[in-house]
């Protein structure tokens, strides 16, 4: 089935994606010689982006709709379970191919990509990383499809970027935890068939006192608040989780008791990779917008795209996008070779989402008035771009973890 295209391992899938692109595969990336199979990789979510996603994007961002039949196709084309190995119905590709496949999709259509990657990233990450044999058969293979996503509770009303001083309490009871607490801003909240949730089982312990837990969704004593009502990425739901009384088996604890708060950090390391490729996605679809109106655009007997004005723009745009994109594909690789990579995450996530809102205001710029109305993608790009500058760590936390970490290396 050519919908499986991704689905059998990075040997089969380069097979399977010659089926078809190849003979529309063209330079995908000039900075850098890709490998082969994430060359084709790209070009396949380069094709559903531009078939599926850019022509719904902007009605989806109006109505704020989940596009649930795109997530079941992209969940078919393994999009959704990236780096999970086949055994957990997982495509078996690296980080680098879930950076390359985050940006391609985002770049259609922002939304999607954030619940791409969410689901990946957030959801699945931690529970492969972490997660017992039978958790993980349990809780990675129904969410690999696109029929079931799932999502992550850390950040609460009261805490944000202080993640370890999470309130949310869980105490075992007999064979069951009882959560209570109310988790904030959960991606995917209204889509999610499960969440994993941080909450704290010893409140003197700090951080060291929160633990991770595995919870389905629906469940008694799990409700969902109402659907934040956003400036961009309109067609992901965002909503409050509140725990009362939550029951769930014991055996639901995902790793170690006080063990959550490394869970949660080392999850975001990860996370920060996909968010910088949504960044880099908008980034690259503000530019191409840029470029396009350019060359169409007289002004002064002229296309614009002639003007020195606007061509200074454009090449500060590309280098801030190029050089983003090494960055995230430079985490992404350490990561893949099991070096640590805390630093180059956040450095990918801060430079690409500062890029992602630089580009999408300087295209707004070039484009004028059409820059600032609905017809054009411009004013969705910038909507859209400001959220990367804000979760999975605001820019100001990325450069206290970047600080942190080079301070460490200094140090030795
Ligand atoms: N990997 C492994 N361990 C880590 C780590 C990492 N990346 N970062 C910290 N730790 C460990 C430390 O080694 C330390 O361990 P010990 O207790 O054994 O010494 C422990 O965690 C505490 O570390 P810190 O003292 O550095 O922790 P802190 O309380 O000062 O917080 C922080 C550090 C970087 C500010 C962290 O709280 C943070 O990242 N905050 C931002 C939270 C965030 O990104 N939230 C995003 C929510 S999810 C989301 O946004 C999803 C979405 O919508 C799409």
């Amino acid at each position: 089935m050519a919908a499986t295209l991704l689905s059998r391992g990075a040997g089969a899938a380069a097979r399977a994606l010659t089926f078809g692109c190849l003979r529309q595969l063209h330079i995908v990336y000039q900075t850098v010689e890709l490998p082969e199979t994430h060359q084709m990789l790209c070009q396949t979510c380069r094709d559903f982006a531009e078939k599926e996603l850019v022509p719904i994007a902007a009605q989806l961002d109006k109505e704020h709709r989940f596009p649930a039949e795109k997530v079941k196709k992209m969940g078919a084309l393994g999009l959704l379970a990236m780096d999970v190995p086949e055994e957990y119905k997982g495509a078996g590709l690296d980080y680098l191919a879930y950076s390359i496949a985050v940006e391609e999709i985002s770049r259609g259509c922002a939304s999607t990509g954030v619940i791409m990657s969410v689901n990946n990233s957030l959801y699945l990450g931690p529970i492969l990383k972490f997660g017992s044999e039978e958790q993980k058969h349990q809780w990675i293979a129904p969410f690999t499809s696109g029929d079931k996503i799932g999502c992550f509770g850390l950040s609460e009303p009261g805490n944000g970027s202080d993640a370890g001083a999470a309130s949310t309490v869980a105490r075992l009871d007999g064979n069951e935890w009882v959560l209570n607490g109310t988790k904030a801003w959960i991606t995917n909240a209204w889509d999610a068939s499960a969440v994993v949730v941080f909450a704290t089982t010893d409140k003197s312990q700090k951080h060291k006192g929160i633990s991770a837990f595995l919870v389905p969704m629906p469940t008694p004593g799990l409700s969902l608040g109402k659907k934040e009502d956003k400036l961009g990425i309109r067609a992901s739901s965002t909503a409050n989780l509140i725990f009362e009384d939550c029951r769930i088996p014991k055996a639901n604890l995902l790793g170690q008791q006080g063990m959550g708060f490394k869970i949660a950090m080392q999850t975001l390391d990860s996370g920060r990779i996909g968010i910088a490729s949504q960044a880099l996605g908008i980034a690259q679809g503000a530019l191409n917008c840029a470029v396009d109106y350019a060359e169409k655009r007289l002004a002064f007997g002229l296309p614009i795209s002639k003007m020195q004005a606007i061509q200074f723009k454009l090449a500060d745009m590309a280098l801030a996008l190029e050089s983003a994109r090494l960055l995230t594909w430079r985490a992404a690789m350490l990561k893949d070779n099991g070096k640590p990579y805390t630093k180059e995450a956040a450095m990918a996530k801060l430079a690409a989402s500062e890029a992602a809102t630089a580009i999408s205001h300087q295209a707004i710029q070039i484009l004028g008035g059409m820059g600032y109305v609905t017809e054009m993608p411009a004013e969705r790009h910038y909507r859209d771009a400001r959220i990367t500058e804000i979760y999975e760590g605001t820019s100001e936390i990325q450069r206290l973890v970047i600080a942190e970490q080079l301070l460490k290396q200094y140090r030795g």
